[in-house]
C-alpha cells in the first residue's frame, strides 16, 4: 500500500490492540485532509483480514487514528500478545524513546539464564542480594589473572598492566558515579568501606556530636555509625520513615538536624521496599546544618544512574555484585574530603588520594570486573561518551523496571491474602517490591516458589528497622527484585505462583 507523503512527514509506531494479541505496525502522519480516513480504512482491511470484527470499540484506536494518515505493514508483537493495552501502550511508547538493548538481547549475555530447574527456566528476582553476571565480566576477570596477574607498583609489564588496569577501573566507576577517577577508591564492600571510613571521620569528632540516621536503611549504613556512640561519645539522631507508604518522614528528618550534627548517613534507595529517598534534598539540609553526607546507593546504583555532583553528597558507597559486577565495593569521597581525612592506614602505603582510603592488597580481579560490569551496563545503549551511554542505558533500563513493577504490583494486589509494603508504582521507587502472603511465614513462600524455579528472597535483608517499623518481625518479607533480565513472563510466573499459595493457603 503506498500513499503520497511530503518532505514534512515523519514516522510514528502505532499499536491496535485486540484484547489477547498486539498487533503494530508504522504509522506515517500526513498533512492530507483525509487522513483518518485512510488510515481507519487501511485499518479496517486489516484487521479485517486478522478476524476482528469491531475495531472501532478499541479505545486505543482512536490514539492512533488521531495523528496519523497511513498504516501499513502490520505484524504481530509475540511479546506484547495477552498483556494490557495499558502495558502495551507504554510498552511501545517506551520502545520509542528508548535505544536500550532489548532484553531478549540482554539475557544472550548471561550463561546463568541458562539454568533450568526441571522443565523450568530459572527466574531470578534476588537482584537486591546480588544480581546475575554478563559473561563479559567474567572474561574481563579470567583474562586478569590469567595474563595479567601481578602486585602494584613494580616496574616488570605484569605489574605495569595491574597498575593500567585499576587505573582505567578508576575512569569507569567515575564516569559510572559522575566523579574523578581520583574520588573513587575500592574496597572488600559496602559495609568494610563504610566502618573504616566511620572510623576516619570519628577521628574527627566529639563527645555530643551528633549523627542523623533513618529508619529506611540498611544496617551496613546503621552499625558503623552506632560504634562512633561507642567510640568517640557520638550521638545518634535517627529520622523515621512512614510505614504506610515506606518514605522518609521528612518533618521528623529535619526535626534530627541541629548545630551540633556533624553527618547525615541515608540511603538513596531501601533494599527492602525498594522506596527512592531525594537525598539530593537531605543533602541540602545536611549542608545547611553544617554537616557533611554520606550516601549508601548500594540499592540505587543498579536502576538509577548515581550522579554524586548531583546529589551534592560527600560520600557514598556501592556494591559492584549488585550492578552485575563481582563482590567488591566501591567509595565516593570529595577529592578534598580524602586528601584531609585522618584514616587509618600504613605509614608507607600511598598518602594520595583515593589510594590512602585503600587498605592492603586490593582484590584486582574484582576491580576489573567492576569495571566490565559498568562497559556492559554502557554498552546496551552506545553513544559518543560512556556517561552518554550509561544515561541512554539507564533512562531505558529504568522505562522497563517501570513496567515491571507496576505488572508486578498490580498482580500481587489482586491475591487475596497478599499485602505489598513501599510506594506505589508511580512514586520514586526501584523496581522490588516487598510484600507477605498472608498466613505463609516468608521463608515457606520463598521456598514454595524456589521449587517452581522462581528465586525470590525472603527475611529482613538487614532492614531490619524497616521490617519492624512495618510490624513483620521477626519474620520479615518476601522481596522480588527485576534487573535487566527480567521479563514480563517471568513476572506472570512469579504472581501465578504467588497465587497458588496464597489459594493454597486458604484451602
Ligand atoms: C541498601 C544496602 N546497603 C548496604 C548493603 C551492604 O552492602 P555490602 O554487602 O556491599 O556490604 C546492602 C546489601 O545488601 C544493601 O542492600
Amino acid at each position: 500500500m503506498q500513499h503520497g507523503l511530503g518532505a514534512r512527514e515523519h514516522q510514528h509506531r502505532g499499536f491496535i490492540s485486540t484484547g489477547d494479541d498486539v498487533l503494530i505496525g508504522r504509522v506515517i502522519t500526513g498533512t492530507r485532509s483525509d487522513d483518518g480516513k485512510v488510515l481507519m480504512r487501511a485499518i479496517g482491511q486489516m484487521l479485517g483480514a486478522a478476524g476482528v470484527s469491531d475495531p472501532l470499540q478499541d479505545p486505543t484506536l482512536e490514539l492512533v487514528a488521531g495523528e496519523a494518515s497511513f498504516f501499513g505493514g502490520l505484524r504481530r508483537i509475540p511479546y506484547l500478545a495477552g498483556v494490557s493495552p495499558e502495558i502495551a501502550l507504554d510498552r511501545v511508547a517506551q520502545e520509542k524513546r528508548s535505544e536500550v538493548a532489548p532484553v531478549a538481547g540482554i539475557r544472550d549475555s548471561f550463561p546463568s539464564l541458562q539454568r533450568r530447574q526441571g522443565d523450568a527456566a530459572v527466574a531470578y528476582f534476588d537482584g537486591p542480594g546480588g544480581t546475575q553476571v554478563p559473561r563479559a565480566v567474567v572474561d574481563a576477570m579470567s583474562d586478569y589473572l590469567l595474563h595479567h596477574n601481578a602486585n602494584t607498583h613494580w616496574v616488570f609489564p605484569t605489574s605495569v598492566e595491574t597498575d593500567g588496569m585499576i587505573a582505567a577501573a578508576r575512569f569507569a566507576l567515575a564516569d559510572f558515579l559522575n566523579a574523578s577517577p581520583n574520588e573513587i577508591a575500592f574496597g572488600a564492600n559496602m559495609t568494610t568501606l563504610t566502618f573504616h571510613l566511620a572510623r576516619a571521620l570519628g577521628r574527627g569528632y566529639e563527645r555530643g556530636d551528633e549523627i542523623v540516621l533513618t529508619e529506611l536503611d540498611h544496617h551496613a549504613n546503621v552499625a558503623p555509625w552506632r560504634a562512633l556512640e561507642k567510640d568517640r561519645g557520638v550521638t545518634i539522631r535517627v529520622a523515621k520513615m512512614l510505614p504506610e507508604t515506606g518514605q522518609l518522614d521528612w518533618d521528623d528528618f529535619e526535626r534530627q538536624l541541629s548545630a551540633r550534627t556533624k553527618l547525615v548517613a541515608i540511603g538513596a534507595a531501601s533494599n527492602a521496599l525498594g522506596t527512592i529517598t531525594d537525598v539530593q534534598r537531605a543533602a541540602e539540609l545536611a549542608h545547611a546544618a553544617g554537616a557533611q553526607i554520606f550516601v549508601d546507593a548500594v540499592h540505587y546504583a543498579p536502576h538509577q544512574l548515581v550522579d554524586v555532583r548531583g546529589m551534592d553528597c560527600d560520600f557514598l558507597s556501592c556494591s559492584a555484585y549488585k550492578f552485575y559486577g563481582p563482590h567488591i565495593g566501591i567509595l565516593y569521597g570529595r577529592h578534598d574530603l580524602l586528601a584531609a581525612l585522618d584514616v587509618p592506614k600504613l605509614l608507607p602505603s600511598s598518602n594520595e588520594a583515593p589510594e590512602r582510603m585503600e587498605t592492603g592488597t586490593q582484590n584486582h580481579e574484582g576491580i576489573a570486573g567492576a569495571a566490565a560490569a559498568v562497559k556492559f551496563l554502557a554498552s546496551l545503549a552506545p553513544a559518543e561518551t560512556r556517561r552518554a551511554s550509561l544515561e541512554a542505558a539507564f533512562a531505558g533500563l529504568h522505562d522497563r523496571g517501570h513496567q515491571l513493577v507496576r505488572q508486578l504490583w498490580n498482580g500481587l494486589s489482586e491475591i487475596a491474602g497478599v499485602t505489598v509494603y513501599g510506594p506505589a508504582p508511580g512514586a520514586a521507587r526501584t523496581p522490588t517490591i516487598g510484600f507477605t502472603v498472608g498466613g505463609v511465614n516468608s521463608a515457606d513462600v520463598a521456598q514454595r516458589l524456589a521449587a517452581g524455579a522462581v528465586f525470590v528472597s525472603n527475611g529482613d535483608f538487614y532492614a531490619t528497622t524497616v521490617v519492624e517499623r512495618l510490624g513483620l518481625a521477626p519474620d520479615g518479607l518476601v522481596r522480588a527484585g527485576c534487573a535487566c533480565y527480567t521479563t514480563e513472563e517471568e513476572i506472570e510466573r512469579l504472581i501465578a505462583g504467588v497465587k497458588a499459595i496464597a489459594k493454597k493457603d486458604q484451602s
